[in-house]
This record gives C-alpha cells, sequence and structure tokens, in this order.
C-alpha cells in the first residue's frame, strides 16, 4: 500500500471513513471523495494528525459527469490512481408503503449507478493510470441476493 493512491467514495463516513484510516495507517495516500465537505475533511485532518496522507475531493458521484469529474481531479492531483473502493451509499429508512418512486431512483443513483460511474473511465487520456489498478465495493446493497419469501413462493 505505501503511497499508492486509493480513492475511497464515500469516505467522510462510517464504513468509508474506517477504510480510510485503515488504508492511511498502511502507507497508502488516501483520496477520499464525498459529497460532504465537513465529513470528508475532518476524516482527512485526522489521517494527517497521526502522520498519514489524504486529500479530498468533493463531489457527487452519481452522474457520470460528475464522476468522471472527481476521479479526474485526483488523477490531475496524484498523477496515478491505483485502486478504488466504492464506499459512498444510503439507505434512506421509510415504512415500504412509503417509499415513492423519487426514493428508489435516490437510492439507486447512489448505491447502484454510483458503482459504475466511479468505475468509468474519465476520459481517454486517464485509461492508462486507472488500468492495472483494482477496484472493490464493500457493500452489501448491490450483491445482496434476493431471498424467496414464503408469500413470494406462493
Ligand atoms: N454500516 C454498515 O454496517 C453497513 C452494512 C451493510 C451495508 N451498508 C451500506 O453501505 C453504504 C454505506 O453505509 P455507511 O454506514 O458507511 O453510511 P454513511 O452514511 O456513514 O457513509 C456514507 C458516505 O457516503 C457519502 N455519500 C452519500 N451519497 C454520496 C454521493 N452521491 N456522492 C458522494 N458521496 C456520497 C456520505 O456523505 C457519507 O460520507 C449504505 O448504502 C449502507 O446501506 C452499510
Amino acid at each position: 500500500m505505501k503511497d499508492q493512491t486509493i480513492i475511497v467514495t464515500g469516505g467522510g463516513s462510517g464504513l468509508g471513513k474506517a477504510i480510510c484510516l485503515g488504508l492511511a495507517a498502511e502507507g497508502a495516500k488516501v483520496a477520499i471523495l464525498d459529497i460532504d465537505p465537513a465529513a470528508a475533511g475532518a476524516v482527512v485532518a485526522e489521517i494527517e494528525a497521526s502522520g498519514g496522507k489524504a486529500f479530498s475531493v468533493i463531489g457527487d458521484i452519481t452522474t457520470r459527469d460528475s464522476a468522471a469529474g472527481l476521479v479526474g481531479a485526483v488523477i490531475e492531483k496524484s498523477g496515478r490512481v491505483h485502486g478504488l473502493c466504492n464506499c459512498a451509499g444510503v439507505y434512506p429508512r421509510k415504512p415500504i408503503l412509503e417509499i415513492s418512486d423519487a426514493d428508489w431512483d435516490f437510492s439507486f443513483s447512489v448505491n447502484v449507478r454510483g458503482l459504475y460511474t466511479s468505475r468509468s473511465r474519465p476520459s481517454p487520456t486517464c485509461r492508462p493510470t486507472v488500468a492495472g489498478g483494482s477496484s472493490t465495493s464493500p457493500r452489501s446493497t448491490p450483491s445482496r441476493p434476493i431471498r424467496r419469501t414464503p408469500t413470494m413462493r406462493r
């Protein structure tokens, strides 16, 4: 991990924050890509205070263009990206009968489309810098298998 630049989307809180702290402790330079500037800044400060390397790029990962701009900004700053860890996510809790179409679209835009947008190559010039790295999405939402319930079986 030493001096490898690893992007962590959603690194400002929760799973992403824990992963940022762990990566920095292993010597990585952590690029925190988050929509919340205060949260991302606090994680950068915490990493720097313990002698690690981190910086934040603030924005929204839900569209191709915005995600491309964010990844492009990391590449501009760091020269190369060695890995991507997708942690940005939302979990709006509502009783099922109150969930609107807009709620579904919002959740899918972050939890599902966001995985794709942040992995998609921002521009032809960025291809060589991203290729060869690895990416992971340590979240259950997009990959959780659908379990059949007794009602579904009937
Ligand atoms: N925490 C858990 O134990 C757990 C377990 C299983 C699944 N999950 C899922 O993992 C995801 C993250 O959970 P968490 O507990 O770390 O949540 P969290 O709210 O603590 O952190 C999510 C981070 O993503 C950022 N974010 C949200 N939308 C964004 C966007 N559009 N662009 C950029 N950044 C954005 C937030 O600002 C925040 O910093 C959620 O979808 C959650 O349902 C969490």
